[in-house]
């Protein structure tokens, strides 16, 4: 993190207006890319303590190395706290930063268009209010668009660059400039509920909630599947106790209603109810986890069944990943069955994308009592942790057998209950469905989608980018049996995605 010497050329006073967590990230940005920055609140005790906040965060960068004491005070000397709305008709940009009401927002535009010359931008930090709609107030909607930063501002490193319909494009083009200056890698969305970060992340959590509600599996064991298998950095569960339900079940509801009940974004009654119910999340000390000294205590692994024999095993011929499983198989010392059918004994292994293991064992006529399957739909080597489901009529000792047999190793085990796509599976085809059809509509470019998830959500991959590591082919297969399985139009491909995966194109590919 540096601070140039020069302003930029495109914006070089800046006004903020609210002086809270984000408009204190944002000044702190805007005075290091060499901007003058007039910070404004109606509480004038805000601005005076995020001056005093901001102060010390330089102070922090110096001794940390990562200013020199030039540039601390060049950043100090920029930074002016603004007693009126006034004092900032001289500004070239005013970013927006206060409380999220469609009435107090534009109400504030209309104050600033009297004050501010005709061609300063103005641009609101709105997370979830249309930017058309607040220019609708504005006697110049075209000098007017959405700048979303995340929070904390100075280390999230992306902005979203909203055009409302009116908004000229070399407002936005600016405005990219802009961003890149602060450091930020900027990413151009059209206006639509959630942009993209908040768009695009809507997945995760809420199919998460759907294999819990399914009772597929408990929150923690779902929680270490996504991690140890995908590489999340963080469970499901823990993002929403980090996050805290009053604000991220409120965002599911706004999202799926703005979007006219698209069944892709329902959200979960296990929310709604432990909301209801004040059992938010860690700032609480309770949320899906419980929280002593501020730390999460996980319920321990259901430990390695002891088994005295394993049967042979017999793997379905239309497994997935085949060849793997059958080199696993040997890896792991098993005795395994060659003939075209089950022996009486054997442990009947499918591997299904997206179907479920009891469809499986009656469609291709097994003993469903001995029928588990293992998703293999990841190369065994690339995760940390095997996953294997029952089906209702599954033998507690076949369990028990399969369970031992692929934990021999030593790498983690997880038995679930019949899902169809496991856990994984399901989840990740839902992120990558998602993400398609917010290209489909165009909401902002493939490049950009995924570049704004990783760095705005930390997935391991952007959305587009992990559904072409898995195969485009393959998600579409998953998606067709998870709506066979579940009759769930949630589960639809998106043209998108229909089409690249039935071409055999990058889900990157965009038409010309
Ligand atoms: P905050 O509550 O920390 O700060 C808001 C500040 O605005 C307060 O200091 C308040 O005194 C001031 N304010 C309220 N009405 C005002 C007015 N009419 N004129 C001038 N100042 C006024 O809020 P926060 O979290 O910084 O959020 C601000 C905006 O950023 C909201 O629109 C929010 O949706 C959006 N946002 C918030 C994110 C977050 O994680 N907190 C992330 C992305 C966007």
């Amino acid at each position: 993190m540096s601070a140039p010497e020069a302003v930029t050329p495109d914006f070089q006073r800046v006004a903020v207006i609210g002086a809270g967590a984000m408009g204190r990230g944002i000044a702190q940005i805007a005075s290091q890319a060499g901007a003058a920055v007039l910070l404004y609140d109606t509480n004038p005790d805000a601005c005076e303590a995020a001056k005093g906040q901001l102060f010390s965060q330089w102070d922090k960068l110096l001794e940390k190395g990562k200013l020199s004491a030039n540039a601390v005070a060049e950043c100090k000397a920029r930074l002016t706290v603004a007693k009126d709305l006034a004092t900032l008709a001289q500004c070239d940009l005013v970013v927006e930063a206060i409380v999220e009401r469609l009435d107090i927002k534009q109400s504030l535009f209309t104050s600033l268009e009297a004050v501010v010359s005709d061609d300063c931008v103005l641009v609101s930090n709105t997370s979830s209010l249309s930017i058309t709609a607040i220019a609708s107030a504005l006697k110049r909607p075209e000098r007017f668009a959405g700048y979303h930063f995340f929070n904390p501002v100075p280390l999230m490193r992306v902005v979203e660059v909203i055009a409302g319909l009116k908004t000229n494009g070399v407002v936005t083009q600016k405005l990219m400039r802009f961003g890149a200056a602060m450091g930020h890698t900027a990413v151009a969305a059209t206006d639509t509920p959630g942009f993209i970060v908040n768009h695009a992340g809507r997945a995760y959590g809420t199919e998460a909630l759907r294999i819990v509600s399914e009772r597929v599996a408990d929150f923690a064991t779902t929680d270490r599947i996504l991690r140890d298998q995908m590489g999340f950095r963080l469970g499901p569960f823990e993002l929403f106790d980090l996050t805290a339900l009053d604000v991220s079940h409120p965002v599911m509801e706004s999202i799926y209603n703005q979007y006219y009940q698209e069944p892709r974004y329902r959200p979960s009654v296990i929310t709604a109810q432990r909301l209801a119910g004040g059992v938010v999340g860690r700032k609480v000390g309770e949320g899906f986890y419980l929280y002593e000294d501020n730390k999460a205590v996980v319920p321990a692994e259901p430990p390695v069944p002891v088994v005295a024999e394993v049967p042979p095993v017999w793997v379905s011929p239309k497994a997935a990943r085949r060849p793997e499983l059958y080199q696993l198989l040997k890896d792991l010392g098993a005795h395994i069955e060659t003939g075209q059918s089950p022996s009486e004994k054997a442990l009947i292994l499918v591997a299904p994308l997206g179907m479920d293991v009891t469809t499986l064992a009656a469609v291709e006529q097994h003993d469903a009592t001995r029928v588990i399957g293992i998703d293999m739909m990841l190369n065994d080597s690339a995760t940390k942790r095997r996953v294997l489901a029952t089906n209702p009529a599954t033998r507690p000792d076949i369990r028990d057998a399969a369970h031992a047999l692929f934990a021999k190793d030593g790498k983690a085990v997880s038995v679930i209950r019949d899902s169809g796509g496991f856990v994984t599976q399901r989840v990740v085809a839902s992120i990558v469905n998602i993400a398609s059809d917010m290209c489909q509509q165009g909401v902002c470019s493939p490049q950009d989608l995924d570049l704004a998830v990783t760095l705005g959500l930390g997935y391991p991959l952007g959305p587009l980018a992990m559904g072409d590591a898995i195969g485009p082919t393959n998600m579409l297969e998953i998606l067709f049996n998870l709506q066979t399985v579940y009759g769930d139009p949630r589960y639809r491909p998106s043209p998108w995605l229909r089409r690249r995966g039935a071409l055999g194109l990058s889900l990157r590919h965009e038409e010309i």
